[in-house]
């Protein structure tokens, strides 16, 4: 545990139309050495200051198992085919129309309207017409965009140096015989690859029932061709915060879970492992993914972007620094990356987070942006994490523009403070950057991050 003191029992709440609900901050600040100690422990891992850095080694140069890679290549194959009839099909589906007259009392015209809006999740984001609004909004009064849309399930899987690192994590960690939970099933790949290794029951849960039964095609797909085992799979639709395993069932031996966000703004993984914790043994070590370490870096951004572009990003709260369409790689900090959070999620955690944490500049420049980024340790095998920017989703870069540019000259001292809460969104984290004045304290604050907080909070 790392922060045991002042922790309360909290509520899960989260999911459906409910918004999450943080109950705890913890204040980091007084948690120094307890950081330290944790990124120690993970240092043996491999994660260390350099792989921070922007100049981690290349993702095509990254060696995943044979079986992993074939696992992969069959399974896309399966899953391309697979969307594509499930996307003609959808409208018609009768088992999603049952489900949504019992469960929303919907019937005639307004069902009709509802099973389009339903498809629609199975299209990329693309159209802001009112058609789409009119659909979409039906879709939100009902709650059932809980959960990512099913297309972004899909594009999870896509993303296949990030399923690859979870195949090969899995195919280390789970035995034959094991009993394994998820919390979000998504496609149903990392379910499949599970049972593919030997578990000998999959409990996969998913709170989107359009992914839930499109997942279900999938399994069954796997059982026919002899990938998996007839059984070993379920797909169960529901909130994963609300799991509850039947009475006198045994522990599980594994937790899977994929719910994870740069910094953790806005997604759920920390809530639902600390309940679903409570449902597994946990002294097998069996927890996929381990540990997530989030870094901080001081950035003079706009100054790579011609000055359009410039313009239109300095009125930003926070953007991925990968969609500016620059290399993420290229831009160069004005401090050095440090880790400012550790997250286990082998145990429980602290909700949300309060830190602050002290830089020397490492040369001239103006600081416009706190650059956030997430290293996530699959595994305690050396070297078994994702780099930064090294997935398509996962950890990328997130700029959290300044209100106020800030000079700064190198060696200059500069405390950085952030805190957010969970469900927050990275706009609405609170980012403060100030300058040791010559010879220490006081600190002079000199810039901070956009006070408006234009959007409402989630608690
Ligand atoms: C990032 S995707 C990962 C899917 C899949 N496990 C994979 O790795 O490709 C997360 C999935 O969790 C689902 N989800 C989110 N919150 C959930 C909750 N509270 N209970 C169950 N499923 C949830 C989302 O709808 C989404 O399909």
């Amino acid at each position: 545990m790392r922060m045991g003191e002042g922790r309360q029992e909290h509520r899960i709440t989260g999911g459906q139309d409910r918004p999450p609900v943080i109950s705890e901050v913890v204040d980091y600040s007084r948690a120094g050495v307890l950081l330290e100690n944790e990124l120690r422990e993970l240092a043996e891992g491999g994660i260390t200051e350099e792989t921070m850095s922007r100049d981690w080694q290349p993702a095509q140069e990254q060696k995943f198992s044979p079986e992993s890679e074939a696992l992969y290549d069959e399974l896309e194959a399966l899953i391309t085919e697979e969307w594509q009839q499930f996307t003609e099909a959808l409208v018609e589906d009768p088992v999603l129309r049952r489900y949504l007259q019992m469960k929303y009392k919907v019937e005639g015209r307004d069902l009709d309207v509802l099973m389009s809006a339903i498809q629609r999740q199975s299209e990329p984001y693309q159209d802001e017409t009112e058609a789409f609004q009119e659909l979409d909004s039906i879709r939100k009064r009902l709650g059932i965009e809980a959960g990512l849309r099913t297309f972004d399930a899909l594009r999870c899987f896509k993303d296949q140096i990030r399923t690859l690192y979870f195949f090969d994590t899995i195919r280390e960690k789970i035995e034959k015989g094991d009993r394994v939970l998820e919390a979000g099933a998504g496609t149903g790949i990392l379910a499949i690859a599970a049972a593919r290794t030997g578990a000998e029951e999959v409990e996969a849960i998913e709170i989107n029932p359009v992914t839930a039964v499109f997942a279900r095609r999938v399994i069954a797909r796997c059982e026919e061709r002899g990938i998996i085992e007839s059984g070993k799979v379920k797909i169960r639709l529901g909130d994963a915060a609300e799991y509850k395993p039947k009475k006198g069932e045994p522990s599980f031996d594994a937790l899977i879970s994929e719910n994870l966000y740069t910094g953790q703004f806005h997604e759920l993984q920390v809530q639902l492992n600390d309940y679903l914790l409570q449902f597994v043994d946990t002294s097998q070590d069996k927890i996929i993914p381990r540990a997530m370490v989030n870094g901080v870096e001081l950035m003079d951004l706009l100054s790579e972007l011609p000055p359009p572009k410039r313009f239109e990003v300095a009125q930003k709260t926070a953007v991925v620094v990968k969609d500016l369409g620059i290399d993420p790689r290229a831009p160069k900090g004005i401090s050095d990356p440090k880790a400012y959070d550790v997250l286990q999620f082998t145990e429980r955690q602290a909700v949300g987070m309060r830190n602050r944490i002290v830089k020397t500049i490492a040369k001239d420049g103006v600081i416009d942006s706190v650059v956030i980024f997430s290293l996530i340790q699959m595994s305690n095998r050396k070297g078994n994490f994702l780099r930064r920017n090294e997935s398509e989703f996962l950890g990328n870069d997130l700029a959290i523009m300044l209100q106020n540019p800030l000079a700064v000259k190198k060696g200059d001292r500069i405390e950085i403070s952030i805190s957010y809460r969970a469900g927050d969104r990275p706009g609405q984290a609170q980012i403060r950057v100030k300058r040791f004045l010559p010879g220490g304290i006081p600190a002079e604050e000199v810039g901070n991050i956009w006070e408006q907080d234009a959007l409402p909070r989630a608690a």
